[in-house]
């Protein structure tokens, strides 16, 4: 059998370029509040090892029972637990996006589920008890959908990893007993801080396994400070004022890639998926100092996600795009 392998945006073992299209996480980050509790976040004692105060905020924010609140390192660690939890839950299908992210399918091939990949919600018709995932906002796409099917039995998960990214339009009724995953670092620009959290619907099987299958300590004294502030009022000014921006820039970034000649799809966040007039482009930015992320192992050779980056970077972009175009001419 040939495992899938992990494929991602952002540094990628080379050297840094200096304008990262590839990366989903906001250009903006961090909030300086929050940052400073980061900074400060006493590293010389272990968190406390059931996280109680962070999960009771936590719980409060989301008016959910803090118990059902469970910390991970990362929404990749999440994944995995998770999806260890569903496979000791005797679920033997993972429905995963596709296109998608990535680990979701990376996790369930390697305990065995069989992966179900799917391209809108209608297509979801699972033939054995299944873990489902969807992604609200999804990436790579940057898609919302307006409604999911009728999937009780099943151990839904949204992955809102993107939903403080969403610029446009609102965030549709979740599915009823889903579970929630919640990891803001790439909307803080924190994605160095691996901490984020599961929300489950019930005390069952499920979260008997997901809450045992957590390392003690699962998140640092830096996640604890990040996650700890996610909810304060200074946070979500500060997001809105982020999101303000990046519908901006996102605006003119389309406008410059149209007037090359890409194609690009909708998308409600800051990226979307865009096809240049020449299939080699992400390897020919590179050489420039650009990086947008091949959207090739995603299942579709030729295209490409990008961000919106601020001026500076858009203006390289647009340089680079230009000297190509004269050097192939
Ligand atoms: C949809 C989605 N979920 C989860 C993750 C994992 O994020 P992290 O482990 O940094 O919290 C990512 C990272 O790119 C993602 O795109």
């Amino acid at each position: 059998m040939t495992f899938l392998q992990a494929e991602h945006g952002g540094p990628d073992g080379g050297p840094p370029v200096a304008h990262d299209f590839s990366t989903n996480a906001s250009p903006l980050g961090p909030p300086p509040a929050l940052w400073l509790a980061v900074q400060a976040a006493d590293r010389q004692r272990y968190p406390d090892p059931q996280y109680g105060a962070l999960r009771r905020r936590l719980g409060e924010a989301h008016g959910a029972d803090h118990g059902l609140v469970l910390p991970t390192a990362g929404g990749a660690e999440g994944i995995r637990r998770l999806t260890l939890a569903a496979w000791l839950d005797g679920r033997r299908e993972a429905w995963v996006p596709q296109p998608g992210f990535g680990d979701y399918a990376i996790a369930a091939q390697a305990l065995g589920l069989a992966v179900k990949p799917y391209a809108a919600p209608a297509d979801i018709r699972p033939t054995a008890p299944s873990l489902v995932w969807l992604c609200e906002p999804c990436n790579p796409t940057g898609t919302s959908e307006a409604a999911w099917p009728d999937l009780a039995g099943h151990l839904v998960v949204v992955d809102r990893a993107y939903e403080p990214l969403r610029l446009a339009g609102d965030t549709p009724p979740l599915p009823l007993g889903a579970w929630q995953l919640v990891c803001p670092n790439k909307a803080l620009g924190l994605t160095g801080v691996r901490a984020g959290y599961l929300i489950a619907p019930a005390t069952d099987a499920a979260w008997t396994h997901a809450q045992s299958l957590a390392p003690s300590w699962v998140l640092s004294a830096e996640g604890v400070a990040m996650l700890s502030h996610w909810h304060d009022a200074a946070t979500a000014a500060w997001l809105a004022d982020a999101r303000a921006q990046l519908r901006e820039w996102t605006a003119a970034q389309r406008a410059l890639l149209a007037d090359l000649d890409w194609l690009q799809r909708p998308s409600c966040t800051h990226f979307w998926l865009a096809r240049p007039p020449r299939p080699d482009i992400a390897t020919r930015l590179h050489e420039w100092g650009v990086r947008v992320r091949d959207a090739a192992s995603f299942g579709l050779p030729g295209w490409v996600r990008v961000s919106a980056q601020p001026p500076a970077a858009r203006q390289a972009l647009q340089q680079a795009l230009l000297e190509i175009e004269s050097e192939d001419a």
